[in-house]
């Protein structure tokens, strides 16, 4: 059977490990030749190692695909550049950009110190910039010299930045900005044959147990041997694999949330409800006041999006 992604180019940012991990095996398993990008740190982005990325080379060597390793952080605009150009060099061009790497530092608010903002919306916000904007430059370049490679850039936002968690502001703003450097992006591209979507995941990594205390008990419950889980990382992997094909070339500036065997597409800011004067003037506070409660009070509750885990009895 032919495969998907035949004689594609594929980065994986963050590929070590967890998600990115799975996508990066089902790319190569797909047939794309794959740059495994990973800094090898610990959850809260200290220190690196070869190991990781290295480990997800020789996998998807072993099932006879084609990979490289590549050890620069997502941080550094250079850096990044040398992650795209690993692609070129090694492999002749670049098809797909997946930019997937991330780390967590979770404080209250109030607690929070610089240094952990800085590092999350580094890693996160600034490392989709840095890797996307070498990307975009080069298939800009080609799109010139007429070679063109319907690019696709595959971006990783989260529950926390679409619709917030306590203890993730430092995170849930990177994630949303994120979802909103891929709205503005998406249609930047588009004229030169390039589509860029988001995904939204939820599965069982070192981010959602080591890093995430309060949610390590319900991610580390496992179904009975044979029965589907729902929280396994490699789940992710199809959507990305469909993202990163020809067959979605008609799909760009989306969003796709998926948990184990359900898909959603989320949709953005939108108007929940509007309230004109009569006359043309401008508002009072006092006529804001009446006319917000309202609205406020009969909005619709925020969606659950916890559903997926109570019927698979996660809690
Ligand atoms: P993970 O910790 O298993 O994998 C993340 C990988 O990124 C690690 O191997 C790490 O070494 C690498 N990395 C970190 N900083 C890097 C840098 N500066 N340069 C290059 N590589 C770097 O975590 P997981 O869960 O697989 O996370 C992958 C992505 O999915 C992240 O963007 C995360 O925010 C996102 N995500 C994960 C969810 C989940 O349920 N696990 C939920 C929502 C979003």
């Amino acid at each position: 059977m032919a495969k998907l992604l035949e004689g594609k180019v594929a980065i994986v940012t963050g590929a070590g490990r967890g998600l990115g991990r799975g996508e990066a095996l089902l790319l190569a398993k797909e047939g794309a030749k794959v740059v495994v990008n990973d800094l090898g740190g610990g959850f809260d982005g200290a220190g690196a190692a070869a190991g990781p990325a290295d480990e997800v080379v020789a996998e998807i060597k072993s099932f006879g695909g084609e990979a490289v390793a590549n050890y620069e952080s997502v941080t550094d605009f250079k850096a990044a550049k040398k992650i795209i150009e690993c692609a070129i060099e090694k492999f002749g061009k670049l098809n797909i950009l997946v930019n997937n790497a991330g780390i967590l530092r979770d404080r209250m608010f109030f607690n929070m110190e610089e240094e952990e903002w800085d590092s999350v919306l580094s890693v996160h916000l600034k490392g989709t910039f840095n890797c996307s904007r070498h990307a975009c430059a080069y298939w800009r370049e080609e799109h010139k010299a007429e070679r063109v490679h319907e690019g696709k850039i595959i971006n990783t936002t989260s529950d926390a930045g679409l619709l917030g968690n306590v203890g993730q502001t430092n995170y849930g703003a990177a994630k949303a900005g994120i979802a909103a450097l891929t709205n503005i992006l998406a249609r930047e591209m588009g004229r030169y044959g390039i589509s860029c979507n988001v995904i939204v995941p939820v599965a069982r990594t070192r981010l959602t147990t080591d890093a995430t205390p309060s949610m390590k008990a319900f991610m580390e419950k496992t179904p009975p041997p044979g029965e589907f889980d729902m929280l396994d990382p490699e789940n992710m992997a199809p959507l990305v694999v469909y993202l990163a094909s020809d067959n979605a070339k008609d799909i760009n500036g989306q969003v796709f949330r998926l948990v184990g065997n359900k898909v959603w597409l989320l949709g953005g800011w939108h108007t929940i409800d509007m309230q004109g004067k009569e006359e043309k003037a401008r508002w009072t506070p006092e006529e804001l006041d009446k006319v917000i409660k309202e609205m406020v009070r009969k909005a619709p509750p925020q969606e659950d999006m916890t559903a997926p885990f109570r019927e698979a009895g996660l809690f």
